[in-house]
């Protein structure tokens, strides 16, 4: 398959359009955002995309990273210097970003792993700063916040980004852009369903066809040759 292909999925344009909102500063809408969804559905592809193209930070949060290393991440990938101490690193990032004047986005990926009071560290830099801030997480993420008034006063409803199942198009796309393949659109749906709409699955399944279509010669897959697939184990229905 070739590598590095980036579908626009609709979780993809959905995030586009949230962000544009949570980046006018014209109209000045406050507010911090976050991304839920289950493992393997994208999420993390579309953050870094999104900052490739729009810029700002992005920093995976670590297993067991303390306060002091994650602020201490976060001022390197904004300040590029890791200074001592919890304090200095978060004032020195706060001196940054409100120098940059124009708001930069801060992608949290993987931030059900923060601490709360992490959590309240990010508070802080956005009021500060005004910067928006994405945390990115699994479906737990959404009750961890609503356990922090503070955190979850500041994601309007509108700047909650829950991902969905990808859909038999997203599945029809990427395997003719990834793999040069056409599939029927009885194969699409039972990729769709053995997969259950996450995008990691849906990849191992579409390396298989892309294996059995070059054994076959050919590169149609149909319904025949989809139901050889084994369905995806582990998860939810
Ligand atoms: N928009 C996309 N275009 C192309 N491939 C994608 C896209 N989104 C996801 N993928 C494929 O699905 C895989 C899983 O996506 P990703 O790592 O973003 O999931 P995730 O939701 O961050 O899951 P987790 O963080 O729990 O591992 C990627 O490695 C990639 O192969
Ligand atoms: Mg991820």
């Amino acid at each position: 398959l070739k590598k590095g292909i980036f579908l626009e999925t609709a979780n993809v344009t959905r995030l586009r359009s949230v962000l544009a909102m949570a980046e006018d500063t014209e109209t000045g809408r406050p507010g911090m955002m976050m991304i839920t969804g289950e493992t393997g559905i994208g999420k993390t592809v579309a953050a870094k995309n999104a900052h490739a193209i729009g810029g700002g930070v992005y920093l995976r949060v670590l297993e067991q990273m303390s306060q002091h290393d994650f602020l201490q991440a976060l001022c390197f990938e904004i300040a590029g210097v890791r200074p001592h101490g919890s304090g200095r690193c978060k004032n020195r990032i706060i001196d940054e970003m409100g120098q940059a004047g124009a708001n930069q986005t801060v992608y949290i990926d993987e931030a059900d792993r923060l601490h709360r009071s992490r959590l309240e560290d990010l508070r802080d830099i956005h009021d500060l700063t005004g910067a928006p801030i994405v945390l990115i997480g699994e479906p737990g993420l959404s009750a961890q916040v609503a356990s922090r008034a503070r955190i979850n006063n500041r994601i309007p409803a509108e700047f909650r980004v829950g991902f969905e199942p990808i859909t038999t198009r997203d599945i029809s796309m990427y395997a003719s852009q990834a793999a040069g393949l056409k599939l029927t659109p009885d194969a699409c749906a039972i990729v769709r369903q053995i997969s259950r709409g996450i995008f990691r699955h849906a990849h191992n399944f579409i390396v298989s066809l892309d294996q059995m279509a070059k054994a076959a010669q050919t590169n149609k897959v149909d319904e025949v040759m989809a139901r050889r697939l084994a369905p995806a184990k582990g998860g939810k229905k």
